[in-house]
């Protein structure tokens, strides 16, 4: 309030502007344009209330870039994610370029996107929101504590490894497909997930297939080599088969994964189902390369395009909302931001909203309510919103209690 003949505080001139971010999004294919829509919305809201703001720029990648342009990916387009603060991704697939001998396919942008921004780490965090362990088929008992992250080299390997084709042999056709890795390739990954472990339960878990493959007997040996450099870290090697049945046995053993390319694919899409749905993960790809605000990188939902379910506003949003809180956090310096999305979220599941794939387990619950990929939206936009005022509020008691204190 202002007392009577005193002037209103002009606005220092010196004011910070607020930080606006220059984003790409990528929409892509099937649900991608439904489940990004969301997404901007809640990143929108945090901006508002964390006071920095978004400047957007819609480029088409995948089938709807073949359809517009013909190739799934086009050269500006690439560099206009590389010169963005970070690139916000929907999904991208469509059943009609499935045709195996078709020439160009949606998922090579993919592929030539995170090759030509250098994404050499997929960061793939699986946590169990308490109020979803009914919708996993895992035994609720297994899902306590269960909080890993799975580190993905995503560069290298089988994705992207020459020669990878179908040619003509003496005896009839015959494939190949190549996994080559650098050392260097390998060590800079195993070097961020012991970073990573650090910072966490201190648990490295390397997965392999070293009693097969030439690259996991390299591998193994990177591993052991940086291994000195990080003490306070205990590492263990585990074969990827048998790997993937302690997943499901005993998943709260593990802490951070480092895994290849293919291998981190199929486990990711296995731990997902702890989460109790494929909706439910985000994921960071980043990169070497340091924004003004962070590192450069690319924020997707770990699930694919599901074509099935495109256009009717049942996808869970969650993944991607999640990816947006990720990119606050690793790219944009607002790590404030991205835990009140995380927290959110989390609210808003424990009020009871649930998307389709969350409700299918269990069977409608009394106290749940089943909404689409906008309410789910507006759910989490509700407890963000709430979660601030919350915080004001905690803050004015604070600040009330200090001053009755004094
Ligand atoms: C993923 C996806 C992609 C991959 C496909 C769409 C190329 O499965 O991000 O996990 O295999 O990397
Ligand atoms: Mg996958």
């Amino acid at each position: 309030m202002t007392t009577p003949g005193q002037p209103l505080d002009p606005t220092p001139a010196s004011a910070d502007p607020v930080a606006t971010y220059r984003l790409v999004v990528v929409p892509g294919d099937g649900i991608g344009p439904e489940v990004i829509a969301g997404g901007r919305r809640v990143l929108e809201t945090a901006g508002r209330l964390f006071g920095f703001a978004f400047e957007w720029q819609k480029v088409l990648i995948g089938g709807v870039a073949i359809d517009a342009y013909g190739v799934p990916m086009r050269d500006e387009d690439l560099a206009a994610c590389a010169a963005a603060d970070a690139v916000y991704f929907g999904a991208i697939g469509d059943p009609k370029y499935d045709d195996p001998t078709a020439r160009v396919r949606p998922e090579q942008a993919l592929l030539a996107l995170r090759k030509g921004l250098g994404l050499y780490a997929n960061l793939r965090p699986v946590t169990v929101q308490p109020v979803l362990r009914g919708s996993s088929p895992v035994r609720e008992s297994l899902l306590e504590g269960v909080d890993m992250l799975i580190v993905r080299e995503l560069t290298g390997g089988l994705y992207f490894g020459k020669p990878s084709e179908q040619r003509q042999g003496p005896s009839g056709r015959e494939v190949v497909d190549t996994l080559f890795y650098t050392e260097g390739e390998i060590r800079r990954v195993v070097k961020l997930a012991f970073e990573l472990a650090r910072g966490r339960r201190k648990k490295l878990t390397s997965v392999d297939k070293a009693n097969v493959l030439s690259s996991s007997r390299l591998w193994r040996t990177i591993v052991e080599e940086v291994k000195p450099e990080y003490p306070d870290v205990a590492v263990e090697h585990r074969l990827v088969d048998a790997c993937a049945m302690t997943l499901i046995q005993r998943p709260a053993v593990f802490d951070v994964i480092v895994t290849e390319n293919l291998f981190g694919d199929i486990l990711s899409d296995e731990a997902s189902v702890l989460a109790g749905s494929l909706g439910m993960l985000p994921s960071a790809s980043i990169c070497e390369r340091r924004t003004a605000y962070g590192l450069h990188g690319l924020y997707e939902p770990i699930h694919g395009s599901a074509p099935d379910i495109a256009g009717k506003d049942v996808a869970n949003p969650i993944a991607t909302i999640l990816s947006g809180a990720m990119m606050l956090r690793w790219s944009l310096g607002q790590a404030a931001a991205a835990e009140a999305i995380e927290a959110a979220v989390g609210a808003a599941l424990a009020g009871g909203y649930r998307t389709p794939d969350l409700v299918a387990a269990t069977g409608e619950q009394p106290g749940q309510r089943k909404v689409g990929t906008q309410a789910m939206a507006d759910a989490v936009i509700a407890a963000l919103e709430a979660g601030a005022a919350g915080s004001a509020a905690a803050a004015i008691t604070s600040a009330g209690a200090k001053a009755a204190a004094r």
